[in-house]
């Protein structure tokens, strides 16, 4: 098992502008006034912001990583896209891959296995850390299907993945993001343990690769969800855009 630190992951979506650097600002100080225990604090915002804020908080304990990238390694006709050497280059540490809002299931141009294990590849090549998302649709939920969606995600997203390192597991079951609801204790507890024991035994990974969770993660159910064995942290949408929803999540995870 990985020491005790705990991430505490923004996933800003397409929200913020420059001024929303006050909001970072403020978690910032937070943190540097409570010396927040053993946190690790990503927001992985829009790229438009990328390099604005990876400088202005340069020296800081606040880390700054991307939603997205191209799964390719080189400079391509591909319009509107970024790829992982650019947003590195940029100044993100961190990027997100395979999150259900850019999978196929959701779009109709969306991400599938194939391309998710690509970029994660490219990813990891350009020495990004690379949060993986994976998680089960209420349809497969209902029809006790959770296990082998998870499998098979991660299966094809880590095949031929050298460094797990530097890999991240987010567990969002889809039905959770934005509804208010999270999965039962139990229900959590019987999967986070499903994915580590995957993990070692499809990787021969000896718990060194993280597991976080996310979906409707905020200050009053936290105390639930960090009690579950094995979580690594939290991976953190919509209360992620205010610093004081934030903040209370971090303060009242340590309570
Ligand atoms: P919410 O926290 O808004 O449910 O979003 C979760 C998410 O999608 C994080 O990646």
């Amino acid at each position: 098992m990985t020491n005790n630190l705990k991430y505490f992951i923004g996933n800003w979506k397409m929200f913020g502008d420059f001024s929303s650097l006050k909001i970072i600002n403020n978690v910032k100080f937070h943190i540097n006034k409570t010396k927040s225990k053993k946190s690790r604090i990503v927001f992985c915002v829009p790229s438009t912001l990328i390099r604005h804020f990876s400088s202005k908080l340069k020296n800081s304990n606040i880390i700054i990583g991307a939603q997205n990238c191209h799964f390719s390694d080189d400079y391509g006709p591909y319009t509107g896209s970024i790829n992982s050497k650019m947003i590195k280059r940029a100044g993100a540490k961190y990027v997100i891959l395979g999150h259900s809002e850019n999978r196929i299931q959701k779009l109709h141009n969306g991400d599938t296995d194939f391309l998710i294990n690509k970029k994660i590849k490219s990813a990891i090549k350009n020495n990004l850390n690379v949060i993986f998302c994976i998680g089960e649709t209420f349809k497969e939920r209902k029809k006790n299907l959770t296990n082998k969606i998870l499998s098979g995600q991660i299966n094809k997203g880590l095949h031929s993945v050298k460094n797990l390192n530097k890999v991240i597991i987010a567990y969002e079951p889809v039905w959770s993001i934005g509804t208010g609801m999270i999965p039962k204790h139990n229900e959590l507890n019987k999967t986070i343990l499903f994915i580590r024991r995957k993990l070692s035994k499809s990787f021969k990974n000896k718990n060194s690769v993280k597991i976080i969770y996310g979906g409707s993660v905020n200050s009053k159910n936290i105390h639930k969800l960090v009690a579950i064995k094995g979580i690594n942290g939290f991976l953190i949408g919509g209360a992620s855009q205010s610093a004081k929803n934030f903040i209370d999540i971090i303060k009242n995870c340590y309570k």
